[in-house]
């Protein structure tokens, strides 16, 4: 049984990461910057603090065994944080860091986030720690995400052009990293993507029908160089297509 700290483990990924690892029943914590729910009945600990400014961030290291790295800001506050994780790991000692990224992040070069992930993708490389880190393609629940967060516009705007996606089901790549937590430091593995490669706008139409909503979809103008790169496939791993669950079966799910 091993001591697991699990930032971000009230995401979407870091909640299936959680899952998995107390049904093999390790010391699993959770940072997250809200205190403990009293619905929460996962028998984790609890730990409140912010990897913006390392509030609460030193106790919930000591003693760890393995810190897996889900927290995002979804902006470029992820540098930051992540050199908080790695500098608090250092602290504690030196936990194997398991770190999710996103596949093709060094082929669309103008996303800002892209960039931060590329970064912090660095930045645990270069940290002395073991590390592990999984690339992942889209999960199903972006794409109803920000579907649900252009509701109440008059259309839903996703990439268009001909842009293609393979996303994947969370709860499966949540799965591939409780067991890279659980297993010997292994440098940057294998990419993990969907069953499926489908254009942006037709798996966004799906999402549409899905919220019930009566919207046009239309195409969001990117920079031509990442226009391209996506076009041409830089989100996609066809030779990783490992998750069995269809965005079909994902929206039927939910
Ligand atoms: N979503 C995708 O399609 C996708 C695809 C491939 C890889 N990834 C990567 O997977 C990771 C998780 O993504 P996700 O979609 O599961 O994220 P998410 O659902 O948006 O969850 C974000 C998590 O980060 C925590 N967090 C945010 N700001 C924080 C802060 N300042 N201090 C501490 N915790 C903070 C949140 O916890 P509290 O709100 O409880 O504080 C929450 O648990 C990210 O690194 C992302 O880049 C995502």
């Amino acid at each position: 049984m091993s001591v697991i700290l699990v930032t971000g483990g009230t995401g979407t990924l870091g909640r299936e990461v959680v899952a998995r690892l107390l049904e093999d029943e390790h010391e699993v914590r959770v940072l997250s910057r809200r205190s403990r729910d009293e619905g929460e009945r996962l028998p984790v600990r609890w730990f409140t603090g912010d990897l913006k400014s390392g509030r609460g961030l030193g106790p919930s290291m000591a003693g760890v065994d393995v810190v897996v790295h889900c927290a995002t800001t979804a902006g470029r506050s992820d540098i930051t944080a992540t050199r908080r994780v790695i500098g608090a790991a250092r602290e504690a000692g030196t936990p194997h860091l398991v770190y999710i990224s996103i596949v093709g992040i060094d082929r669309v070069p103008t996303f800002p986030y892209y960039r931060a992930k590329l970064e912090c993708e660095r930045l645990v490389e270069e940290s002395g720690l073991p590390w592990t880190i999984l690339r992942a393609t889209q999960f199903h629940n972006l794409i109803t995400r920000l579907v649900h967060a252009q509701r109440l516009l008059p259309a839903v705007f996703t990439l268009g052009g001909g842009a293609r996606l393979q996303p994947v089901e969370a709860a499966e790549v949540g799965r591939r990293l409780a067991e890279l937590a659980t297993s010997e430091p292994a440098g940057r593995v294998a990419d993990m993507a969907g069953p499926e490669i489908r254009s942006a706008e037709e798996l966004t139409r799906e999402a549409v029908r899905a919220e019930g909503l009566h919207r046009p979809v239309l195409p969001l103008r990117l920079p031509a160089k990442s226009f391209r790169a996506v076009r041409e496939g830089a989100l996609l791993a066809p030779e990783h297509a490992d998750g069995r669950v269809s965005f079909e079966e994902f929206l039927a799910r939910h």
